[in-house]
């Protein structure tokens, strides 16, 4: 998100314009928490990760009442138009804040890829390479042990982090939402790894599958006279959300953000501004709310035969 912050500032200061950042998100801008950016506060920030205005979740921004604040607090700093660096939430904000005639961009960005209008979004990439270390270094001891193990990674509803990671990890089975996959499925194939003289077993989760790390953790030490062995979970959580930005990401931002300041001085607003076929695009708001986005079943096929 930072390599976002400083395309953006750098590209629209060298429009001209005056950049203002706010901190932490929607509720930093209903409390008028705004200041000044310039060419050197956007300086050395990219190659870090999160982002140095802060975020928060906030969900009084669903109220009528909150977005007028926020609208007024806009007015009130003679602000002529918002870019909005988020997934989902800070989207449906955006949205809102656009039908309030403010005249606001988007750039995609979420480690969970669910966001619809950008093939691929600010973070995956980075949360990608942290759960695959953890899945080689997860290798070690299974493979020494001769234990089975589950690593549960993030992306809410999404299972794309999940298959990704399984795929590029070399997983013995990747259990997503959008494809459920019974206990006595995975412990069955987990078995047919060993059977097959494999010296590891490793299944990877998504956190929303119905079966998630918890759920699993609980039906095997319950079954475990049944299945015949251990499994040892690992849930990374947000150690997926930290650490240095890729190069990949670094990149990504730069051209979302120097894309939303290109949408804004073209006069395009009310939209998302993600990558498509290699390309900064740019998709009506309206047609990214609300939208499932869906996996690539050719993957999770992939995945199958690989597995
Ligand atoms: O949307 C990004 C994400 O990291 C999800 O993958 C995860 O479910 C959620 O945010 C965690 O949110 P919080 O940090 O508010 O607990």
């Amino acid at each position: 998100m930072n390599a976002a912050i400083r395309a953006v500032t750098r590209c629209a200061l060298a429009q001209d314009w005056d950049v203002l950042g706010v901190r932490r998100g929607y509720a930093g801008l209903v409390e008028g928490a705004v200041e000044p950016l310039t060419g050197r506060s956007a300086s050395n920030i990219m190659q870090r990760g999160g982002t140095v205005l802060g975020s928060a979740r906030c969900p009084e921004f669903e109220t009528e009442d909150t977005r007028r604040e926020a609208l007024n607090r806009l007015q009130q700093n003679r602000v002529d138009a918002l870019v909005v660096i988020g997934g989902n939430g800070s989207q449906a904000g955006a949205l809102a804040l656009a039908q309030m005639g403010v005249p606001v961009v988007g750039v995609a960005s979420t480690i969970d890829n669910d966001l619809a209008g950008s093939e691929v979004t600010i973070g995956v990439d980075t949360a990608l390479n942290i759960a695959l270390e953890a899945i080689d270094r997860l290798k070690t001891t299974a493979s020494s042990h001769q234990r089975a193990f589950l690593i549960e990674v993030m992306g809410r509803k999404c299972g794309y982090l999940a298959l990704m990671a399984g795929i590029a990890g070399g997983a013995e089975i990747v259990i997503i939402p959008e494809r459920e996959t019974s206990p006595e499925e995975i412990a069955g194939r987990l078995r047919t790894a060993y059977e097959r003289g494999k010296k590891h077993a490793l299944a990877v989760v998504a956190e929303g599958a119905h079966y998630n790390a918890e759920g699993l953790n609980a039906w095997f030490r319950e079954h475990s006279e049944r299945t015949g062995f251990d499994l040892r979970t690992t849930t990374l959580g947000h150690v997926q959300r930290g650490g240095t930005p890729t190069a990949f990401d670094r990149l990504l931002a730069t051209r979302l953000g120097a894309g939303a300041v290109a949408a804004l001085a073209r006069g395009e607003h009310g939209v998302l501004v993600g990558l498509n076929q290699g390309q900064v695009t740019t998709t009506p708001l309206i047609q990214v709310v609300g939208v499932q986005k869906m996996i690539d079943p050719e993957l999770f096929r992939l995945a199958s035969v690989l597995e």
